[in-house]
C-alpha cells in the first residue's frame, strides 16, 4: 500500500479565530489551522506579541490588540471582525499558586476576569458571527481533575469550562 504523504488541507477557505494566539497553545493551534490552509486571526494584550506571532504566520495573517478581560473590547473586536468559522479561546495568565490564606482577592479577581469572563464574553460575542458548521473550543487544564497544594484559583476556572 502506498504511504500517505501528504494530509489533506482540511481547513481550506476557513477563517480561524485565535484569541491568545499569539504564543503558548495558541500560537501552536495558529500555526497547525495555518499549515491545513486556514486564514488565521490571532489577539491578545500586547502589540509586540502580536507583531512577533504575525512574522512567523504566513503572508494575510490578522493580528488585533485586545484585552479579553474588558467587554467592550470583546464586543468591538468581534463586531469589527465580521463573519468566520471556528472561535479558539486560549488566552490566560500564568496560573499563581498560594495558600488561600495568602491570595491577593485583586489578583484572583483578574485570573478570573480574563481566565473565566474572557472566554464567556468570548463565546457571546463572537458566537453571532460564526458561520454555521462552525465551532467554539475553550481550553483549560488539569488542575480541575488533578489539583495541586495552593492551586485553588486554577482549579475553579477550569471546572466550569468540562461541562
Ligand atoms: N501550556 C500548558 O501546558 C497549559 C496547560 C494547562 C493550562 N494552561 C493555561 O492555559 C493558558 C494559556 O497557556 P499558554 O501556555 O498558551 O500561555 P502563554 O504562552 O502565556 O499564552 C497566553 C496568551 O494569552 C494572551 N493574553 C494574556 N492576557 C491577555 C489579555 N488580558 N487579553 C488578551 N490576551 C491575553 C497572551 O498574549 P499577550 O501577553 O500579548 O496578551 C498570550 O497570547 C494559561 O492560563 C495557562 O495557565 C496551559
Amino acid at each position: 500500500m502506498e504511504a500517505q504523504t501528504a494530509y489533506p488541507r482540511t481547513l481550506n477557505g476557513k477563517r480561524i479565530v485565535v484569541l491568545g494566539g499569539t504564543s503558548g497553545m495558541g500560537f501552536a493551534a495558529a500555526e497547525m489551522a495555518a499549515r491545513e490552509g486556514a486564514a488565521i486571526v490571532v489577539a491578545s494584550s500586547r502589540r509586540e506579541h502580536i507583531d512577533r506571532a504575525i512574522t512567523r504566520l504566513p503572508k494575510g495573517t490578522e493580528g488585533y490588540t485586545i484585552d479579553l478581560s474588558n467587554e467592550e473590547h470583546v464586543r468591538d473586536f468581534f463586531t469589527h471582525l465580521g463573519a468566520f468559522d471556528h472561535l479558539v479561546f486560549t488566552a490566560g495568565d500564568m496560573l499563581q499558586r498560594s495558600e488561600l490564606s495568602e491570595t491577593n482577592v485583586e489578583q484572583a479577581r483578574h485570573f478570573f476576569d480574563l481566565r473565566f469572563w474572557g472566554a464567556f464574553m468570548a463565546a457571546k460575542y463572537g458566537s453571532s458571527h460564526i458561520r454555521p458548521g462552525g465551532s467554539i473550543v475553550l481550553t483549560s487544564g488539569i488542575a480541575g481533575r488533578r489539583p495541586h497544594k495552593g492551586g485553588r484559583l486554577g482549579q475553579a476556572s477550569v471546572v466550569p469550562s468540562r461541562h
